[in-house]
């Protein structure tokens, strides 16, 4: 099974340290966020979990602190469904820290039953999408101050059923749990393009990734039975520390090495769908997102 496994699921592993940077990772509590975090911790990074709900956050941060000697790791509030709680998040940020190397957009909500944020937008474009977009708007300076920095997206496979549907952002008009999910999986891929050319210069480059299909909770609104059918191909499921790979191999992966504004998975760059490559729709789903927050974002 092992080497059946090895075909589907390619090893990496990396020997790059982090000390002295400070990562941030939202939804880091549990799932690939986690492990995310703790590689990252384990490198020696100051690391930031990003989570809603603290108790949670600082379960994830004592285990951390139990498994790495020595981590560095410091749970804070973060709801990315109340644009409020992004903006008192940034704040604490910018009052406790001193740069910002890389921002791991990490957390998501799958394919759940019809819902709206605190703001009102559909729960799965508000969270995946427009929370991460305008938490990024917020913590670029600091980003740009700590130059060379990164931006890393987590997107998915299921980017490529999506369409932005432009006139039915929130689904009001027809909402189905899974198109919702591939729309805010596509806009992540799309928002990595465009603030990849907006940041390249000023050397804070972006990447979004697809970690696999990965054995976490974010199945927690699927069909029970089709869950079950796909881990019995268990040689296709990675582990939540395997699903952390390509985001890490991401954040220390010599820039050069990279492509800003790129796909990648399995870590190794890779191709998204067409959909994924269009800059037009890109630059009208900035434009739209920033109505949307109310914010100006050049
Ligand atoms: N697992 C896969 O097979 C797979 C495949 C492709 C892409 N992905 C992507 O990978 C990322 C991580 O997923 P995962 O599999 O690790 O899922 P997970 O175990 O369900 O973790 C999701 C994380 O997001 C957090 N979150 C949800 N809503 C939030 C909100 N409003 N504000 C702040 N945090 C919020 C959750 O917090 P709570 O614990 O408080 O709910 C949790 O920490 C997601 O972006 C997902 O779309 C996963």
């Amino acid at each position: 099974m092992q080497a059946i496994r090895s075909l589907f699921i390619p090893k990496w592993s990396s020997d790059v340290r982090l000390d002295g940077k400070t990562a941030i990772v939202t939804g880091a509590n549990v799932g690939i966020g986690k492990e995310t975090a703790k590689d990252l911790a384990g490198r020696g990074a100051r690391v930031i979990l990003a989570c809603r709900d603290m108790a949670k956050g600082e379960q994830a941060a004592r285990d951390i602190m139990r498994e790495v000697n020595g981590a560095k790791v410091v749970a804070r509030q973060l709801d990315l469904a109340d644009t409020k709680s992004i903006c008192q998040f940034a704040e604490n940020i910018y009052n406790t820290e001193k740069a910002l190397h890389c921002l791991i957009n990490n957390a998501g909500v799958a394919m759940c039953p019809y819902s709206i944020t605190v703001d009102g937008y559909e729960m799965q474009f508000g969270v995946n999408h427009l929370g991460h977009f305008f938490l990024t708007f917020l913590l670029l300076d600091l980003l740009k101050h700590s130059a060379p920095s990164r931006v890393i997206n987590l997107s998915s496979a299921a980017h490529a059923m999506g369409k932005i549907q432009f006139d039915d952002l929130s689904g009001e008009k027809d909402y189905h749990p899974v198109r919702a999910y591939a729309q805010s999986k596509l806009a992540n891929v799309l928002f990595t393009r465009e603030l990849a050319k907006r940041t390249e210069a000023l050397d804070v480059m972006a990447y979004s990734v697809d970690p696999g299909i990965v054995s976490t909770d974010i199945t927690r609104h699927l069909w029970r039975p089709l869950v079950d059918l796909v881990k019995t191909f268990s040689f296709l499921v990675k582990t939540p520390a395997e699903g952390a790979n390509t985001t890490v191999y991401c954040t220390v992966t010599p820039e050069s090495q990279l492509h800003t504004g790129g796909y990648y998975k399995d870590c190794a760059s890779a191709e998204s769908s067409r959909a994924g490559q269009d800059d037009g729709t890109a630059l009208k789903l900035w434009a739209v997102s920033c109505h949307l927050l109310g914010i100006r974002w050049r």
